[in-house]
């Protein structure tokens, strides 16, 4: 394999949605290598996907946390993408990628709502209980704290009257692939940085 190609670890303890979406268009995209899908569940629906694109897969429970920080030490991933991940990453993960990277932060988050509003879980239905009448989905930087890192971008719905709680997450989800095909390209292409991330909303 091309030492040169832009090494991703997937992370993900449900479906595997997002996984999948990043997974096709990395099959169009030789600069880039997916080192393997990491699970905190070992019965996520995720993890079928290492056979369906040939890829390793993890299963490190929490808190297991000395196994994923040994397997990134080892297969340096220049990015980790969390696609679904429902666990904080600890600072000693975090330390590790920056070791690695050389970089404050190489991690990156798809989150379902417009943080700040309604980080934590079940984030859309937080924000459809709420009775938002415009709601979106964030990508930012993986820090400490609990969807806290810079924002990199935002894509927002619009709530109809009669939109269900399903209608609801079906537009947010649908969102979700956009946007993370967005910055996947930039990424690809050199243009996330920590630099140009910011704390307030915009988009690509
Ligand atoms: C997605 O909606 C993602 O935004 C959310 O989990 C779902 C995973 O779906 N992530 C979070 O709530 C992170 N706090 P998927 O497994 O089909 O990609």
């Amino acid at each position: 394999m091309d030492s040169k190609r832009i090494k991703i670890l997937l992370m993900g303890s449900g479906v595997g949605s997002n996984a999948k979406n990043l997974l096709e268009l990395g099959k169009n995209e030789n600069r880039v290598e997916f080192l393997g899908i990491v699970s905190d569940k070992a019965n996520a629906k995720i993890l079928d996907l290492g056979a369906e694109y040939k890829v390793a897969t993890y299963i490190y429970p929490r808190p297991n946390e000395e196994q994923l920080a040994q397997l990134i030490r080892e297969k340096k991933p220049d990015w980790i993408l969390l696609a679904g991940y429902l666990s904080v990453l600890s600072k000693n993960i975090l330390a590790a990628m920056r070791e690695n990277t050389q970089e404050r932060s190489r991690v990156l988050n798809i989150h379902p709502s417009l943080l700040p509003s309604f980080s934590g879980l079940k984030a859309y239905e937080q924000a459809f209980n709420y009775g938002v009448k415009v709601s979106g989905v964030t990508i930012h930087f993986v820090d400490e704290g609990l969807d806290t890192g810079p924002i990199i971008a935002q894509k927002h719905f619009y709530r109809e009257e009669s939109d269900s709680l399903e209608d609801f997450i079906q537009k947010g989800k649908a969102l979700e692939k956009e946007l993370y095909a967005e910055v996947f390209n930039k990424l690809v292409e050199g243009k996330i940085s920590i630099q140009g991330a910011s704390r307030w909303i915009r988009s690509i």
